[in-house]
């Protein structure tokens, strides 16, 4: 389960103030119990690691295990934003950093921008492979993911036939609109469905996350376990619970000490995802109306060498929330050189882990004499559980957060603007009107 530490905070902050948000943050926590606030048609995601049924789950086994019969050693899962985020994050905190394991297949992401480099580098990954490929897109119209599809599409009609390339995709769509669902009905792919009360970011444990997730190798029952764990323990209403310290903090932080940026930051590479998909959820649903705290990430000790110099003696914008991991997964422990000629016998005995923790520390103690309070959210091992349970603790603090902040946290109407300009520079059917206003404004 996700313990929180706000500790770090408390040289910045005076008690009654932190009170006073904690209030604020209840008052909130009640506003998304009782699903009476904005955006209360999209809370689907608060009940799903209690209410997904096994026979989904079984579903997606029976599509790894008929690909797997297939030979298929490469997947390339498509989709944008929160169609593909929450999949890339636990697939890359659990896969071996530099190993694939035997008899599971690679997982290629795509359709989460318009490159043609990577789609042409992609394509050559294809053509060394057996590939199968699974399409997501909870509208069915978004332009990335629908052109990476129609490339990949073609490749596998060339390469397979007609009828097996329809075997060899799976599409996670609406259960009725969009064209992705058309054409999924008309060409017979096998389909799973993103609830409609299920907003993209919140997706990760729809079968948007599930059916990738599966298919990578790993245990999607136990993810959705740590998850209900999780949810259990954030029902419990009180100044204790760590979403409500979470969400207090941060609005307190951002409010009353103009701290506009958070940081996000993990010792452990394979969490550089988490960062990727913790951005996504936070600044998609708090970013609005001109409020909202900038969610960015690091990923130390790499980016101390980069970042860290503005981090501590830069613009004093920032906080940082530090996710942790208790308990290394590995062993390795490092060894005495009887000419120590890189002086590093001081460590010999030592795990390398226990470096890292240390460099933790003292970058935490370092930040908060440089003016960046800091909180730690921790988890106990790097699993799926564990993974499971960090997914619904930031979303389930999202909500509480946003709502603390007067936002509608389920939203996202800004994400439409750079769209209407591309389609009218593309010359989109029904966008003429605007292309020749934009082509003046670029000139
Ligand atoms: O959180 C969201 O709703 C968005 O980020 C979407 O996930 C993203 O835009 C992709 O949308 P779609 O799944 O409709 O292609």
């Amino acid at each position: 389960m996700v313990k929180i530490n706000v500790g770090g905070c408390s040289s910045f902050v005076k008690d009654a103030e932190y009170q006073k948000y904690v209030e604020k943050a209840l008052a909130a926590y009640d506003v998304l119990e009782a699903e009476s606030g904005a955006g209360n048609d999209f809370l689907g995601w608060k009940t799903l690691p209690v209410d997904t049924p096994e026979s989904l789950i079984a579903d997606c086994e029976a599509v790894r295990d008929a690909w797997s019969a297939k030979g298929v050693d490469l997947v390339v899962v498509i989709g944008i934003g929160g169609s593909y985020l929450g999949a890339r994050c636990a697939i890359e905190a659990l896969s071996h950093g530099f190993v694939r394991k035997a008899g599971v297949p690679q997982i290629a992401f795509a359709g989460n921008n318009l490159s043609e480099d990577y789609l042409a580098e992609l394509m050559d990954l294809a053509q060394q492979r057996n590939t199968a490929c699974v399409v997501i897109s909870k509208s069915g119209t978004t332009t990335e993911p629908a052109v990476a599809f129609r490339i990949v599409k073609e490749y596998l009609e060339k390469t397979y036939g007609k009828a097996e390339a329809a075997a060899r995709i799976v599409a996670i769509t609406d259960a009725k609109k969009g064209a992705l669902k058309t054409l999924a009905t008309q060409e017979g792919y096998k389909t799973f469905v993103v609830p409609d009360n299920v907003g993209g970011r919140y997706s990760v444990l729809t079968p948007v996350g599930i059916l990738p997730i599966i298919l990578a190798g790993f245990n999607m029952r136990e993810m959705l376990r740590g998850a209900a764990e999780e949810r259990a323990a954030l029902l419990k209403k009180s100044a204790d619970n760590p979403a409500v310290q979470y969400a207090a903090m941060r609005n307190l932080l951002y409010s009353e000490l103009g701290k506009k940026v958070e940081i996000l930051v993990t010792f452990h590479p394979k969490l550089q995802y988490l960062g990727e998909w913790w951005k996504q959820l936070y600044g998609e649903s708090e970013g609005k109306e001109c409020k909202g705290i900038f969610p960015a990430s690091v990923v130390c000790t790499t980016d101390l060498h980069s970042m860290g110099q503005f981090i501590q003696e830069g613009d004093r914008v920032m906080f940082e929330t530090t996710v942790t991991v208790q308990n290394a997964s590995r062993e390795v422990v490092i060894g005495f050189d009887g000419q120590n000629l890189d002086q590093l016998n001081y460590l010999s005995g030592q795990h390398v882990e226990h470096c890292n923790k240390m460099a933790q520390l003292g970058t935490q103690l370092a930040h908060i004499d440089g003016g960046v309070p800091q909180m730690e959210v921790c988890v106990e091992r790097l699993d799926e559980a564990s993974l499971g349970a960090l997914f619904y603790f930031f979303e389930f603090a999202c909500g509480i957060s946003a709502y603390t902040l007067g936002i509608n946290p389920f939203n996202q109407p800004g994400v439409e603007a750079y769209k209407k300009n591309m389609f009218a520079l593309l010359r989109k059917p029904g966008f003429e009107a605007q292309t020749e206003e934009i082509l003046k404004r670029i000139q």
